[in-house]
């Protein structure tokens, strides 16, 4: 008798204990496949510039200043880098450059790019840069957005010049909206290059922070 109800205890020790390993077995299942479901949707959201949602950083500078501000947009949003580099080089004096970009502007040129890609089908949304030139965008950044179908594409301008002019501001806005047709082109950032704040603000409040 007493052999037999040892042998019924070791069995019912047995079957607890393979009952408990089933069950932590279980629980660590479901934390595993919860947490990787997380971190799919994390990298969904959070991250504007997955395989899903990838962000270009495309400008044009002449002096530096936008060049500056493209880099750290770049920075902030995981975006790709692309500098818009014109087939004849602007004169590098000053009053040369200004004179070659008042005659593109007034006769609505198209100045011919070196370095376009043959296709950004890739990103769906473009940071566009530029420093405002003769009280708008300088011809360059028509010649660029004319060269795509945009369709269905979100475009983000961000300029700086010296006057930080208002009105030229949403000149340029106005412009990149004419020269971007079926993209929806968003409310500009107008801001010194070294104003990282407002950089900031502008790029959290468009959910465009990596
Ligand atoms: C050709 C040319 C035209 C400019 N026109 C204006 C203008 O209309 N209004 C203004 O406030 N600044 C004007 N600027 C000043 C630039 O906007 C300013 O220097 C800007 O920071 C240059 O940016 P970047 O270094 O990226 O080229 C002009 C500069 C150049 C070279």
């Amino acid at each position: 008798m007493k052999k037999f109800l040892s042998i019924v205890m070791a069995l019912t020790l047995i079957l607890s204990l393979a009952a408990c390993g089933q069950t932590s077995n279980n629980e660590n299942t479901s934390i595993s496949s919860d947490s990787t479901e997380r971190l799919e949707s994390t990298l969904d959201t959070d991250n504007p510039n997955t395989s899903e949602h990838k962000i270009l950083v495309a400008y044009f500078s002449w002096s530096g200043n936008t060049e500056d501000m493209a880099a750290y947009i770049a920075e902030q949003t995981g975006g790709d880098l692309l500098e818009i580099q014109p087939s004849t080089p602007y004169p590098t004096d000053y009053n040369e450059c200004g004179e070659l970009a008042l005659t593109e502007r007034d006769n609505n040129e198209r100045p011919e790019i070196s370095n376009l890609p043959e296709s950004i089908d890739e990103y769906d949304t473009i940071l566009i840069g530029y420093p405002i030139w003769w009280h708008t965008a300088p011809m360059i950044i028509g010649s660029f957005l004319e060269s795509y179908d945009l369709s269905g594409k979100e475009i983000y301008p961000f300029t700086q010049s010296a006057s930080m002019d208002t009105e030229q501001f949403n000149n340029s806005i106005a412009f990149v909206r004419e020269s971007a047709a079926g993209a929806a082109v968003h409310d500009g950032l107008f801001a010194r290059p070294s104003n990282t704040e407002a950089i900031d603000e502008y790029l959290l409040t468009n959910a465009l922070v990596r």
